[in-house]
């Protein structure tokens, strides 16, 4: 009799979750649904957009209205009292050829506000150095093993045995693999980053500890009226707001990256600040650079599923129809325009779609068009391993779900044939 119950149980539970999941992740090009596009060049009144004039002024900011109000949410501004705190500065490291700083950025007066670390690494130059900005996943100090780096507020970790300096000094360095120092750095490069959880927790109920909480009076703005990626995103600001009074930054060149979850986020930021003069995204996927209407790997009841704090409520009423939707993610690509952008793909990483990225990517580029400006030139695909494009460039590289060295070299290509100039 237990042991039926307990059956029972099972069932139910697992009928339960695979219920919340929908139905079974389509992986077959030739099962997805057919499915149309909303035009990004056709305005509410039914006429199509033709000048970067009529673009600027009321369709972008009609298509970024969108996306605030059924995907994302919205974005406060700047906080007031909102100042910087230098608390190291190493004038030589990475063998003698860069500079390490770090910041706290405090969202308000006094040095009780809610606050963010930041970690610079700028390489030694005559002149003001344009830097990769980037939110990361596991804290500061993974993100080179160097004992110096302030350890994350919160630790993330997978043996309970470990005390939180074990922990800290065991995660050091982790992630080193995804921020290539040696390599920006030697390139001409500076780095930016700040760990993600510095502004919400990446949990459903991380919004309790995080800004839209701890900032809710001070920025004005209903917890719910925003998500974590827009928390995350208004992040990314103030990691702009940082760049621009530092002296030894071009801020007018600052490359806005993220990858996966932080990736959507990065092309949220992008949209948003267009003070970020590049936009890469890498592997962001579903709610990031892929196409909703693709059923193809993760879809967004996925999404509102696992993640229900990513996006605002109302995002959860498309979880069965992207159809409803009144965008799609190339419209989201379309707002980083006429800025250049970088969208990247990993053949193993299916559940990103990376076809529904490239598609995505390929259907911005009539936005890049207003402006005289190519976009992917190509129609197809790429091989893998083989970036195309001029002011969108898109690649999907060999491997797995991950930031890895060919990508920055990529990036770095791009920023430098770019040349993206100061408007400072
Ligand atoms: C999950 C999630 C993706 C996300 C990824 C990541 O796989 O489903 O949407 O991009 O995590 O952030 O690594």
């Amino acid at each position: 009799m237990k042991s039926a119950f307990i059956s029972f149980v099972i069932i139910v539970c697992s009928y339960g979750s695979s219920f919340a999941q929908g139905p079974p992740t389509n992986y077959d090009e030739s099962a997805i649904p057919s499915y149309t596009l909303p035009d990004p060049l056709l305005s509410p009144n039914g006429k199509a957009v033709t000048t970067v004039k009529e673009w600027e002024r009321k369709q972008r900011p009609y298509i970024l209205k969108l996306f605030t109000e059924n995907v994302y949410g919205k974005i406060p501004g700047k906080p007031a009292g909102m100042h910087f705190k230098i608390t190291e500065t190493d004038t030589a490291v990475l063998n003698g050829r860069a500079v390490r700083k770090q910041v706290t950025i405090y969202f308000g007066e006094g040095d009780a506000a809610p606050s963010m670390d930041l970690l610079l690494y700028l390489p030694k130059a005559n002149k003001p150095v344009a830097v990769f900005a980037g939110l990361n996943f596991n804290g500061n100090h993974t993100i080179a093993a160097d004992k110096a780096i302030k350890p994350a507020k919160y630790i993330k970790r997978k043996d309970g045995q470990l005390s939180d300096s074990e922990a800290i000094e065991a995660s050091r360095g982790s992630t080193a693999s995804r921020w290539p120092l040696e390599e920006i750095i030697s390139r001409g490069y500076g780095v930016a980053t700040a760990h993600y959880y510095d502004l919400e927790p990446d949990d459903k109920d991380g919004w309790k500890q995080g800004i839209r909480t701890t900032m809710k009076d001070a920025l004005h703005i209903a917890t719910g009226a925003w998500s974590a990626i827009g928390a995350w995103s208004w992040g990314l600001s103030r990691i702009q707001d940082y760049l621009e009074s530092d002296a030894a930054v071009d801020a007018g060149r600052t490359i806005l990256i993220g990858h996966s979850r932080l990736g959507k986020t990065a092309l949220w930021a992008g949209a948003n600040d267009q003070r970020f003069s590049i936009v890469i995204s890498n592997n962001s996927g579903e709610g990031g650079a892929a196409l909703s209407r693709r059923i193809f790997g993760e879809t967004i009841r996925n999404l509102n599923t696992s993640f229900p704090h990513w996006f605002i409520a109302r995002y959860k009423s498309y979880n069965d129809h992207p159809e409803m939707l009144p965008v799609d993610q190339h419209m989201l690509l379309s707002l980083i325009a006429p800025r250049p952008l970088y969208v990247a793909s990993a053949e193993e990483d299916q559940w990103a779609d990376p076809k529904g990225e490239f598609l995505s990517a390929k259907n911005a580029e009539p936005v890049y068009a207003l402006y005289k400006l190519q976009g992917l030139t190509v129609n197809e695909m790429p091989a893998v391993n083989t970036p195309v494009g001029e002011t969108i460039r898109y690649h999907i590289r060999t491997g797995k779900h991950d930031v890895t060295l060919y990508d920055w070299q990529q990036y770095i290509e791009f920023a430098e044939s770019k040349k993206v100039v100061s408007d400072k």
